[in-house]
């Protein structure tokens, strides 16, 4: 197995490189050449990809369902219910002895108006399948869309519109402009797409995240939580079509965290807004409709209407070795 390291920093680490102006700030890291084969780099197994590695178990769904891992066709339907879509989606990161495998054939459906976490141990590719999903990163292989719209094999201003018009960022770091005032970088990502923002919705957005008072701060005036519900609200004022969320409380105590998670809650509740989080807190996990687990690169469970005791369960028993694939 190769070193897992990481040579680049992660994507959205600047100021608000997400949005794509000025010039591309995200590093991206660009696989070339052939991929490789089956074998190459697991040294595990010359089974094709759909019949290797662990076995997916996913706690509330049947097993025969869970066995079939080839996506179907993106139909008119299946666009206007997914908000964003993954399929047989693979990243691999660097080449020869440095060549490290972050996703193996990754399906997911992320349907509209319904919140998502994205949880598994370090290293396990989450943050790499949000990178991809939302547009910061290349896949080496297979699909992504945002709603109809196919991202692999976008160009680079077509990535950053798509970033722009669809997809809102609430990084674990806040990014905020240093400079810019609360309500200068709420209504930023608007700016740059040359759009005037909603009065009414801007005004719900800060009375739902509780700003009011506090619009004309610099970040440095705000505490942590302050900053962070900024962050979530200039994620939320141009009404994307998802939200990506990397470890949104990560940087929280508790009490700033749950404001934060309650505030992504209502969002999803009473306006709809789809949202994907990757965690590694269970409890902020049991905000979430449903909770995907990730592992080694491979999506290996799947609960919902989680709670913190069912979440820490499922961790717990993913730290168990994956029990033959006869058994299931
Ligand atoms: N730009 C990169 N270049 C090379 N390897 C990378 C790069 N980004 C991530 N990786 C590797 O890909 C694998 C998955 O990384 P990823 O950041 O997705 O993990 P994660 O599940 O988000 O972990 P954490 O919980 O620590 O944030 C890791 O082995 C990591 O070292
Ligand atoms: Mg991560």
């Amino acid at each position: 197995m190769p070193a897992r390291v990481r040579v680049a920093p992660d994507p959205g680490v600047g100021a608000f490189p997400a949005y794509g102006s000025p010039g591309r700030l995200t590093p991206r890291a660009e696989v070339r050449g052939r991929f490789p084969a089956d074998d190459e780099y697991t040294g595990r197994s010359r089974a094709p990809p759909w019949q290797r590695g662990r076995p997916v178990h996913v706690a509330d769904r049947p097993r025969e369902e869970l066995m079939t891992t080839a996506a179907p066709p993106l139909t008119r339907q299946r666009a206007e219910t997914s908000a964003a879509r993954a399929s047989g989606v693979w990243k691999v990161y660097g080449s020869g002895e440095a060549q490290v495998v972050a996703l193996r054939g990754v399906d997911v459906e992320l349907e509209r108006g319904r919140f998502t976490a994205i949880m598994g141990p370090s290293g396990s590719g989450k943050s790499t399948l949000m990178h991809c999903l939302a547009g910061l990163d290349s896949v080496s292989r297979g699909q992504v869309f945002v709603g109809d719209t196919g991202v692999t094999g976008l160009s680079d201003a077509g990535l950053a519109r798509l970033r722009r018009e669809k997809i809102g960022f609430i990084f674990q770091q806040f990014n905020l402009l240093p400079t810019l005032t609360a309500q200068e970088n709420i209504l930023l990502p608007l700016a740059i797409a040359g759009r005037k923002p909603d009065q009414d919705w801007f005004k719900t957005v800060i009375d739902t995240v509780g700003l009011g008072d506090r619009l004309g701060h610099r970040p440095n005036q705000l505490s942590g939580g302050q900053q962070q519900r900024v962050a979530c609200a200039r994620a939320l004022v141009s009404r994307p079509e998802v939200v990506f969320a990397d470890e949104p409380t990560g940087n929280l105590d508790s009490r700033s965290g749950a404001e934060v998670l309650g505030f992504l809650r209502r969002s999803v509740t009473e306006y709809g807004q789809t949202i994907v989080m990757v965690t590694h807190d269970a409890v902020a996990a049991s905000y979430a409709d449903r909770v995907i687990f990730l592992a080694d690169g491979q999506i290996v469970a799947e609960l919902t209407g989680p709670t913190p005791e069912r979440v820490l369960d499922t961790l717990k028993s993913l730290d168990r070795p994956a029990p033959p694939e006869t058994e299931l």
